[in-house]
């Protein structure tokens, strides 16, 4: 085959020069056609678009375009013809394939179109080469350079924190351990407590739920920064939109305060959902079209409208209300409960119709770091509430206080023998800082419309699931 200089898909169809002699190399998603004329749909995964690669049969022995079903992985030199069918502009007219990799009609799994979520998901190895997960990646890709875009273009520092640690930041015990300790015989202290002395870190490790605590530690002394990095959390919620390995993206800025906490967290999602109207337009199409009608009237809608702010204490006298004009919710509200994703969607789907930064919540729910409010019991703590996703950034003004913070440590008893690099924050030229975290599957669910968490990580980890 003559050697020609591959042009990727995306841009061969943006080309009008026709009659150019050019190279496409992909994987045939369709092929079709009669004893004259054949049709090859060719995708190579650099848009959701497809070039036609027209077959004139005569052209060909017929033994050699046998193993061009869907799913190999073909070559193609041709000439860039104009297109009369409909949809696109351009096609290939084929002048010789060669054929990489064939696939087997008889045991290739992304046969017919129409799969099921589930199914896909035993399939995960081979699901980005449907349309819809090419499109979910390539969105989450280009989320991921809006958001170091973001960042960068306002002054931060992407900084890195470690994801072996022996701190437990959410103070929730959900963490998963690191041991090169032979598991089957542990050598146990005198008490019959397990001795980690002679582990690897001659501590108990374990892997991050949160970058946070550190990412304090470089704000107060690059001014801003964020992390963006994986996140690990053995919480055993089988539930749509949680995974036990997930991406977060942890900002923190020193010498901010509440209001300007918000303005930041409203005027980053903003940008995210813009960057993806703007670089992401035939992946949004085919999602709004495939997967939710309302998807792109409604990340235009929550690039333009103002979010609401509103007091935990607030949110919970709407609750009651609606609750009291018949509404019901599968869990009770009270003041000091800890809204379930029901009462955030109740909120922000259904009373305001837009997002919602839900502030100062009731101390007992929230993580000992959060600064304290004068009336002794809640903590300047932000949720961002999204419809469709409920919590999408959970965030707060940290308690720069050595001494109100210790107080609050004593209280909850969380123990301080690892913290003590923590502490010198505040022991050392403390300042008010702030920051928050966004759950970077949780922005990919509102952005692609899909439905389970599980739809938008390439690999999911989740409760008795770790193939791949
Ligand atoms: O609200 P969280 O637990 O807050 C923190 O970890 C803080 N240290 C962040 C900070 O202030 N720097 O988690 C932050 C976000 C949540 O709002 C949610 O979007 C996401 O992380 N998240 C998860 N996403 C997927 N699966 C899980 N199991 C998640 N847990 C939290
Ligand atoms: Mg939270």
């Amino acid at each position: 085959m003559k050697e020609i200089k591959r042009t990727v898909i995306v841009d061969a169809l943006k080309r009008t020069d026709y009659g150019a002699e050019i190279n496409i190399r992909g994987w045939v998603r369709t092929r079709r056609g009669n004893k004259n004329v054949g049709f090859i749909a060719l995708n190579d995964g650099s848009t959701i678009n497809n070039i036609q690669v027209v077959v004139d049969m005569a052209k060909f022995d017929e033994e050699q375009l046998k193993p061009i079903t869907t799913g190999a992985a073909i070559s193609v030199n041709g000439r860039l013809t104009e297109s009369i069918g409909s949809g696109q502009n351009v096609e290939i007219q084929a002048d010789e394939i060669l054929v990489y990799g064939t696939a087997d009609p008889n045991t290739y799994p992304l046969q017919k179109k129409g799969h099921t979520m589930e199914y896909l998901r035993e399939i995960a190895h081979l699901r980005p080469r449907t349309n819809t997960f090419g499109a979910v990646f390539r969105i989450r890709h280009h989320m991921a350079m809006a958001i170091h875009s973001f960042f960068h273009q306002n002054g931060f520092f992407y900084f890195h924190t470690p994801l072996i640690t022996a701190s437990d930041c959410e103070g929730a015990g959900q963490m998963f351990q690191v041991t090169t300790k032979n598991l089957y015989n542990l050598k146990k202290t005198d008490e019959g407590k397990i001795d980690y002395s002679d582990d690897f870190f001659g501590k108990q490790a374990s892997l991050t739920v949160s970058g946070q605590l550190e990412g304090e530690l470089a704000a107060t002394a690059l001014g801003k920064i964020y992390t963006f990095g994986p996140t690990f959390r053995a919480e055993n919620s089988n539930t749509p939109r949680h995974l036990a390995e997930f991406w977060m993206i942890e900002p923190e800025i020193a010498f901010i305060q509440l209001d300007e906490l918000m303005d930041l967290e409203e005027d980053f999602i903003k940008y995210c959902v813009r960057w993806a109207l703007e670089h992401c337009a035939d992946d949004l199409a085919f999602l709004n079209k495939m997967i939710d009608n309302g998807l792109i009237e409604r990340l235009k809608s929550v690039v333009e409208t103002d979010f609401v702010r509103l007091p935990y204490s607030d949110g919970i006298k709407i609750l009651e209300e609606a609750i009291a004009q018949g509404r019901k919710f599968e869990y009770p509200v009270y003041w000091g409960c800890d809204l379930a994703s029901e009462h955030e969607r109740f909120l922000v789907e259904e009373h305001f119709k837009c997002p919602v930064i839900m502030t100062d919540y009731p101390k007992e729910i929230k993580a000992f770091y959060m600064k304290q409010n004068a009336d002794g019991r809640t903590v300047q703590g932000t949720d961002v509430l999204f419809p469709q996703i409920g919590e999408i950034i959970g965030g707060s003004v940290r308690e720069e206080s050595y001494d109100k913070l210790m107080a609050r440590i004593d209280e909850l008893q969380i123990p301080m023998k690892d913290m003590w690099w923590y502490l010198d924050t505040r022991r050392f030229g403390t300042v008010p800082h702030a920051g928050f975290g966004l759950g970077f599957e949780r922005l990919m669910l509102f952005v692609t419309g899909m439905q389970n968490i599980r739809d938008v990580i390439p690999f999911p980890r989740t409760p008795n699931n770790c193939e791949f």
